[in-house]
């Protein structure tokens, strides 16, 4: 018995040395360390041994055991070794490529310049406010001083979204412009108020480098007692030297928008050229920036505030063009493309 454990350590031993590949070093493992293997059922037999060899034979083929395990161990991992010098000497596993590294996704550019807007006028005592991108026509034109028939809706096209909601509220629309917040907020807060709306508007126009179906605003109100357009000057030339960080000057032309009175557009002085002329700014040192003026009694009306108490002014820019400008973006598509080169650029 002792002479049989013996003989089949050494012919595993043996037949382990010849192995040369890991398929091979299993089916041998089998074959003698296996449930049904030849070790196995030698051990299995111990028990039946008479009492004075139970001990040495039992002590004996553990040892073997033992032994045997450790080879293959070895073996196995001898085994694996060549495999991945085999794999690095035919050139198949190349050294010098980087790991891949898991990709982290960024803030985009419009979120980035919103967050910038949003912090600068939160600094300067305005909250933000928010509202909905399916807005009632009542909100969107009816409450803002537009009624039905008024060519002012000619000024923005508009996605309809067919059924009607009820009599005084109209059609379900994509809200052309963040304006219609100015009525929500009102009614929701009362005055005195002083807030921004940035958000996603919606257009129904034929998309080219300049315009896109789907882009961004930043609405802001302020009502109080004794408001002037001084103070919309004053707030408007700050926030752009903020968020330029260099001196900006703006100014007043006359505008139209049937819900100010008297409306205007502001310009701010360009900073590629300090105000000397350039391609950018057509040669005027100028360039449009926004739409504003003092919120019109009526739409003050709507949103339950009393035009003989209180006044206010109200402006709307474009984020998504302000961030084109200040990243010298040239087609606004690329905004909402979803393409990872232009994005990654930011
Ligand atoms: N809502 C206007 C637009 O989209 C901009 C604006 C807002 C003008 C507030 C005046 C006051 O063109």
């Amino acid at each position: 018995m002792e002479q049989e454990l013996k003989n089949l350590e050494q012919e595993a031993l043996a037949a382990l040395n010849e192995i040369q590949r890991l398929d091979e070093l299993k089916t041998l493992f089998t074959e003698y360390l296996g449930r049904k293997g030849k070790l196995t059922h030698i051990l299995r037999g111990v028990k039946d041994l008479p009492a004075d060899q139970k001990p040495v034979i039992g002590k004996l083929s553990n040892t073997v055991k033992t032994n045997l395990e450790k080879s293959f161990e070895e073996k196995q991992n001898n085994l694996e070794k060549s495999q991945i010098d085999k794999d690095l000497n035919s050139g198949f596993f190349d050294t010098t490529i980087p790991g891949k590294g898991r990709e982290i996704g960024h803030i985009h550019p419009i979120s980035q310049v919103q967050e910038e807007v949003e912090r600068i006028f939160s600094q300067m005592g305005f909250a933000i406010m928010d509202g909905p991108e399916i807005e009632s026509e009542y909100y969107n034109f009816e409450g803002l001083n537009i009624p039905g028939d008024h060519p002012a809706r000619d000024m923005q096209d508009t996605f309809f979204i067919q059924d009607k909601k009820d009599k005084k509220h109209g059609h379900l629309v994509l809200r052309t412009q963040t304006s219609p917040v100015q009525i929500r907020t009102m009614e929701k807060y009362g005055a005195p108020l002083r807030v921004i709306i940035p958000g996603r508007v919606f257009r129904y126009e034929a998309t080219d480098a300049s315009h896109d179906t789907t882009f961004y605003q930043v609405e802001g109100l302020l009502i109080d007692k004794n408001i002037s357009l001084a103070h919309l000057k004053g707030v408007m030339a700050e926030f752009l030297t903020r968020l330029f960080g260099k001196p900006v000057k703006v100014r007043f032309r006359p505008g139209y928008f049937p819900f100010v009175e008297p409306g205007l557009e502001l310009d701010f002085s360009c900073l590629l050229c300090k105000a000397n002329g350039c391609k950018v700014c057509k040669y005027s040192g100028w360039l449009e920036f926004m739409g504003a003026g003092m919120v019109h009694k009526n739409v003050l009306k709507a949103g339950g505030i009393d035009p003989e108490e209180y006044q206010g002014w109200a402006f709307g820019f474009g984020l998504t063009r302000l961030v084109m400008m200040r990243y010298q973006i040239d087609d606004i598509r690329l905004l909402t493309s979803g393409d990872l080169r232009f994005l990654k650029q930011f």
